[in-house]
């Protein structure tokens, strides 16, 4: 059956530096070598953004860091198509998107390919029968360990306390104080608290502790305000850039949890 979306012919037109997941596949062990080409020289570190929307952060932050590849993966063809006329305007050599799922992560980059992997505002899929939908688990998890070097990260943020407290029960963690709106008005306040309520899981909602995810991964910090606790973590090239969806939620005085997990 011929594939209807406008956009997947338009991405034709970057072919050099966006590819469709088929074509991902095939490439797999092969980014190193095809970033090479791009810069002249081997890039420094490989980078995945796992969500990349239209490839705004993305850009802002390999614009900065010309020595470092960035792939962007996004499942949408709109805003893929968006973030590779960015990438073209901007004529980033160390940017390439996929148009593809993470779910295939395993699929597209070879082994020990990845030094870093980051996951920020992810769909939360927060009702009880979606749980089963987040990237955040087993499957994903060990594919994540494979494509990465060792001590290579997953660096992982949400606006979702939900999602957060499940990401930290899969390493067995207590559950975690979350952080109070002390700087709203009354009336924000109980709005927020509400919201958060909502947003909370149900305590029998959330994974066990899973063996396997501990076995490849290391649980190495973790925040329920990653903008207000800045001592002591990892400094990266995204430290001070927050994404566009991260934007609007700090405007509106959420906070924002933060992961990161260290590959051993
Ligand atoms: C909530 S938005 C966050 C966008 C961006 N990371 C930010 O912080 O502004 C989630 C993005 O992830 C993409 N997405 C959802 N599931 C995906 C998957 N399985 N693989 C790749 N991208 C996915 C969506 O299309 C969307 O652009």
């Amino acid at each position: 059956m011929a594939f209807l979306n406008p956009y997947a012919d338009r991405l034709k037109e970057f072919s050099s530096f966006v590819l469709n997941d088929t074509d991902a596949h095939s490439l797999a062990q092969g980014w190193h070598k095809l970033f090479s080409a791009r810069l002249g020289n081997p890039p420094a570190k490989l980078t995945l953004e796992i969500g990349c929307s239209n490839a705004e952060f993305l850009c802002a932050v390999a614009g900065r860091h010309p020595e470092i590849a960035f792939v962007g993966i996004d499942w949408k063809f709109k805003v893929v198509y968006k973030g590779a006329k960015r990438i073209h305007r901007e004529n980033l050599k160390n940017a390439m998107l996929v148009r593809g799922t993470a779910h295939d992560l395993e699929k597209i980059f070879g082994e020990g390919e990845l030094d870093e992997i980051w996951i920020f505002f992810p769909d939360p899929w927060a009702k009880k029968g979606q749980l089963k939908k987040r990237l955040m688990q087993e499957s994903f998890l060990l594919a994540a360990h494979r494509a990465l070097k060792k001590n290579g990260r997953i660096f992982f943020k949400t606006d979702h306390p939900g999602y957060f407290q499940w990401v930290l029960a899969l390493f067995g963690e207590p559950e975690p104080v979350l952080p109070e709106y002390s700087q709203a008005t009354p009336v924000e306040r109980s709005m927020r608290s509400r919201q958060i309520q909502v947003r909370r899981l149900e305590k029998d909602g959330l994974p066990a502790a899973n063996a396997a995810i501990q076995a490849a991964f290391r649980l190495e910090r973790y925040s329920t305000d990653y903008w207000g606790e800045r001592t002591g973590r990892t400094v990266t090239p995204f430290s001070e850039t927050p994404t566009l969806f991260e934007q609007l939620f700090v405007k509106d005085g959420l906070p924002i949890y933060y992961v990161e997990l260290a590959r051993r």
